[in-house]
């Protein structure tokens, strides 16, 4: 047996649920694969909070550049969070030659080339599972088990707080800040909930999936971002009246050699698989040139969860130091090209859901029906209501594919006719063919 010293920086909902599995299963991992995981140190500023863990005496500090520049520690596993500190932690690590492993996912997606090519230079790793769909090993997938694809297209519901928010309003029809303070209370939700409800969460994980199938860090800005925040229960009802459900949807597509990339609430197909997944749990659909499609599932967020993931890793950092390995490939996957070509937001070709409220007078769907025309949008389905309040009717309409920049012209113009009240709602509608 050979044993790997790993000190940890940060010791919040992540690293107690990564204490708590070496804890338990550490002498499983050990039998498994000849190597003893032993947490020697674990810096936080809070070292008196109970984390309901048994800590020997000496592991814990507040003190964690000298966990890094401890020479008996092989592996610093970065769960601090943040891009300031974390990142400096990082560089330093990885400067001395240590493997870094991270479930910080903004990290990666804001700081990734200065991070990875860090990694390439001092002849180490940086490894970052957990960065991506909690428990999923879903980017252990697209590097080893998918190495051979092209990768055509990913769909993924990676945010457990918005699609625990999406499932429950369906179910309970609950208010959403109700909602959102169980979230917060599980455990699931980032500081602040923000970053999860207005799709940022989302979009950090969708570069880094994104960058590792078309191989260079994938910048933020290369992202069109929508959350679910104002998501109404009237949109949930009508969505399922018309046969799909509301998730927030990370979309990311080789699109004839340009790269797309957008995370915004998407109307799915209620009886594709991705529609069934619920609650916190996250999914990954992945279309290879080889395999064909594939469906990766479980819980995205959570300590054991995400502790789970960053175990995986430290077993892998863990053999690629006593091995020798050098440059693993989460890195190099990453540094295969030195820049993408993208689509532009403008330019996404997509079927959408509007709902309008119309004056109930003769002409009126006739106008918003020839601003379509005029646009090139063409209708799918038109579902009207029968008079509401103030001699209004709610209009729901589905559109087949058309621009994203014919849609929004089109939404302009609807918007300042006479006959339409409110700013018209519109999502997106995948249905994966
Ligand atoms: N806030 C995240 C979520 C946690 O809700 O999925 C995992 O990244």
């Amino acid at each position: 047996m050979r044993e790997i010293k790993i000190g940890i920086l940060g010791f919040g909902t992540v690293g107690a649920g990564v204490v708590e599995g070496i804890q338990k299963n550490g002498a499983l991992m050990a039998e498994r694969t000849g190597i003893v995981p032993r947490v020697a140190k674990i810096a936080d500023l809070d070292i008196q909070t109970d984390r309901g863990l048994v800590i020997p005496d000496g592991v814990l500090t507040t003190d964690a550049l000298a966990v890094i520049n401890d020479p008996e520690i092989d592996l610093i596993v970065e769960l601090i969070g943040g891009t300031t500190l974390a990142r400096t932690f990082t560089l330093e690590a990885l400067r001395q030659g240590k493997r870094v492993i991270t479930a910080n996912k903004a990290l990666l997606a804001d700081h990734g080339k200065e991070i990875y090519r860090t990694a390439q230079e001092n002849n180490t790793g940086i490894y970052y599972e957990a960065s991506v769909g909690g428990g999923i090993p879903i980017l252990r997938s697209q590097r080893a088990g998918l190495i051979g694809n092209r990768i055509e297209s990913i769909f993924g519901i990676l945010n457990g707080t918005c699609n625990y928010i999406l499932t429950r309003m369906e179910r309970e029809g609950l208010p959403f800040a109700e909602i959102l303070a169980d979230a917060q209370q599980l455990g699931y939700a980032e500081t602040p909930p923000d970053l999860d409800i207005d799709g940022i969460d989302t979009a950090h994980k969708a570069v880094i999936l994104a960058s590792m199938a078309y191989g260079a860090p994938v910048p933020m800005s290369a992202c069109s971002t929508k959350g679910i925040r104002g998501m109404s229960a009237s949109e949930i009802a009508n969505a399922e009246e018309l046969g799909y459900r509301i998730k927030l949807l990370a979309i990311i597509k080789d699109n004839a050699g340009e790269v797309e990339l957008s995370v915004e609430p998407t109307l799915v197909p209620k009886e594709h698989m991705i529609a069934s997944v619920s609650d916190s749990f996250n999914a990954v659909f992945v279309k290879g040139d080889i395999v064909g499609e594939t469906m990766y599932y479980g819980r995205g967020a959570g300590r054991l969860p995400t502790g789970s993931a960053v175990i995986g890793d430290i077993m892998e950092a863990a053999a690629d130091k006593l091995n020798d390995v050098g440059v693993p490939v989460s890195v190099t996957m990453m540094l295969q090209r030195d820049s993408l070509t993208y689509c532009s937001a403008d330019n996404i070709e997509k079927r959408c859901y509007v709902r309008l409220s119309l004056e109930d007078k003769p002409g009126a769907m006739a106008q918003v029906m020839t601003i379509f025309g005029k646009h090139n949008i063409s209708i799918a389905s038109v579902v009207q209501k029968e008079r509401h309040a103030a001699g209004y009717a709610p209009v729901v309409i589905l559109t087949q594919e058309a621009k994203e920049s014919e849609f929004s012209a089109a939404m302009d113009e609807i918007s300042a006719l006479a006959v339409s009240r409110h700013v018209p709602v519109r999502m997106r509608l995948e249905d994966f063919e």
